[in-house]
């Protein structure tokens, strides 16, 4: 059922928009299903019916349709939390934005189907394609039963195996579907950001068989070809579904690198500084700033699901991956060594501690768990006989409820969540800062005033500018990139 605005109003004319995104001439309108609304298929589903195409965005759980619909914040927010995404979308819904949970009625007319799926990584890394290919059998019956018999361009939008373009064709033919293309057209969102970037992209990729479909695909994103700051490429479905892969792998190994040489440098060899360090190598203008933070890992939905699905299709074709793996394992073993570190540099023992974790979601701005290194953390501590987990997240403390289940593991049951960072300090024997959010940065104070020495700080943000302070104060500072700082140091 299309579930419709309670005003559907439409634009007057084809004007310019109020988000000064362009609307295009209703001659260019194409009628576009969005199949699968998580992250990517909501913020693209969104943005398309901006841009002022008549967008169908369709998914097979009811609540999430309904709840879209609703066009509130807090409704839309219990499964995607975007910056200015629910404002969009109250907007657009009934414009040119409609929710349905069948695809039935809507398929009559489609110039192109985007596919949003799921692809959830299986044990040896490989994706599963369970979801994939059952919302693909599906689409394939109705477009073969569909009476307008126009050209239909099937586009995977999610991160899938390099050669699913492929294996959609062959549904599709197996279903008798007629006039078809399929095409892979890669997303490149960070969150926190996706609105803004696919309103303006850095660049457009485009794979596809047929110029027949490179046309379609230019009509849908007619703002973006012949952009002067937007790279939009046309290449084969196989090359688009490799960028992917690649611009993510590489954007992983390079955070890999800093944080398994640049930091390891600033921790063990005397008087280098790794913010100085970090400064000078990145003023060279091909060495890119962005990933040279160092962390206590990098997580996510889709670095370590990725290069990992990465590994697993090119040992399949026998390259040696060693390269890929080291990025990887660099990040794991990341996100937990600083546990070490406080028992081999500072003497800690953390058995029977009370411990303060300061972040919980995977970056700043996100309420986001996934893969977040705060998980492998806290399942750390608990593991070396900690008493009790003090959490606090600004935004993430419901999420995280989510994830430290007593199913889980059963030491989850040690985890308490506050509501400020000055709650979870009170009366804990240390901190563990896992999360980049600006408001760490200014609890220099708070530490002092909440906690008296003898005390650990561990920072795997590097988060505490002023931490020479603390330590003349008595505090013992142990931050990634540093070595060990005791009182008296
Ligand atoms: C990433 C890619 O950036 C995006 O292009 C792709 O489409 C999806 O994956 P996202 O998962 O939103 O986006 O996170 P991103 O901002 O890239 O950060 C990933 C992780 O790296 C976070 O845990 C972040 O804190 C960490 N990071 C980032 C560092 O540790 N150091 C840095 O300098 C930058």
């Amino acid at each position: 059922m299309i579930i419709e605005s309670p005003a559907t109003i439409r634009p007057k004319s084809d004007d310019l928009h109020s988000n000064s995104t362009k609307l295009i001439f209703k001659e260019e309108r194409m009628k576009i299903i969005v199949a699968g609304t998580g992250y990517v298929g909501l913020v693209h589903a969104a943005v398309c019916s901006e841009y002022g195409h008549e967008v169908y965005a369709y998914d097979i759980n009811k609540e999430k349709i309904q709840a879209y619909a609703t066009g509130e914040a807090t409704e839309i927010e219990r499964y995607v939390n975007e910056p200015s995404l629910s404002s969009l979308i109250k907007e657009m819904h009934g414009k040119y934005l409609h929710f349905t949970d069948t695809i039935d009625e809507v398929i009559e007319g489609t110039d192109v189907i985007f596919f949003c799926l799921p692809t959830p990584p299986n044990e040896d890394g490989s994706s599963n394609l369970t979801y994939y290919d059952k919302a693909a059998e599906d689409i394939a019956r109705k477009l073969a039963r569909r009476k307008d018999k126009r050209r239909v361009v099937l586009v995977n939008k999610s991160t899938v195996p390099i050669g699913t373009s492929r294996h959609l064709e062959t549904i599709m033919m197996l279903n008798n579907v007629e006039n078809f293309g399929v095409s892979s057209n890669p997303e490149f969102l960070a969150e926190g950001t996706a609105v803004t970037q696919a309103r303006k992209p850095d660049r457009v990729v485009v794979g596809c068989d047929r110029e027949e479909d490179f046309k379609i695909l230019r009509r849908v994103y007619s703002q973006f070809v012949n952009h002067v700051r937007i790279k939009y490429i046309q290449t084969t479905p196989e090359t688009a579904e490799a960028i992917k892969y690649v611009a993510n792998t590489m954007l992983l190994t390079y955070i890999s690198f800093w944080n398994g040489v640049g930091a390891r440098i600033g921790e063990r060899i005397p008087n280098v500084n790794v913010d100085d360090l970090r400064r000078g190598v990145t003023a060279d203008d091909r060495i890119s700033t962005w990933g040279s933070y160092v962390s206590n890992g990098a997580g996510g939905s889709c670095f370590g699901k990725d290069i990992r699905s990465l590994i697993y299709q090119l040992r399949r074709v026998d390259v040696n991956t060693k390269m890929l793996e080291s990025s990887y394992e660099v990040n794991e073993f990341q996100k937990v060594y600083l546990v070490d570190r406080a028992i081999s540099e500072a003497g800690f023992s953390w058995s029977t501690k009370t411990v303060a974790v300061l972040g919980l979601s995977f970056k700043k701005n996100t309420n986001d768990m996934r893969d977040a290194s705060s998980i492998r953390v806290i399942e750390t501590l608990l593991g070396k006989g900690v008493n009790r987990i003090k959490a606090y997240d600004p935004l993430s403390n419901e999420e995280a409820k989510k994830v430290f289940t007593a199913e889980n593991n059963i030491l989850f049951s040690k985890i308490e969540y506050y509501e400020s960072a000055e709650e979870a300090l009170e009366g804990s024997d240390a901190l563990f800062i896992s999360t980049d959010w600006e408001e760490f940065r200014g609890l220099s104070g708070v530490i002092s005033r909440m906690v008296k020495p003898p005390y650990l700080i561990v920072d795997g943000r590097r988060m505490i500018p002023d931490y020479q302070d603390l330590v003349e104060r008595g505090y013992h500072y142990l931050a990634v990139g540093s070595p060990s700082l005791q009182p008296g140091t």
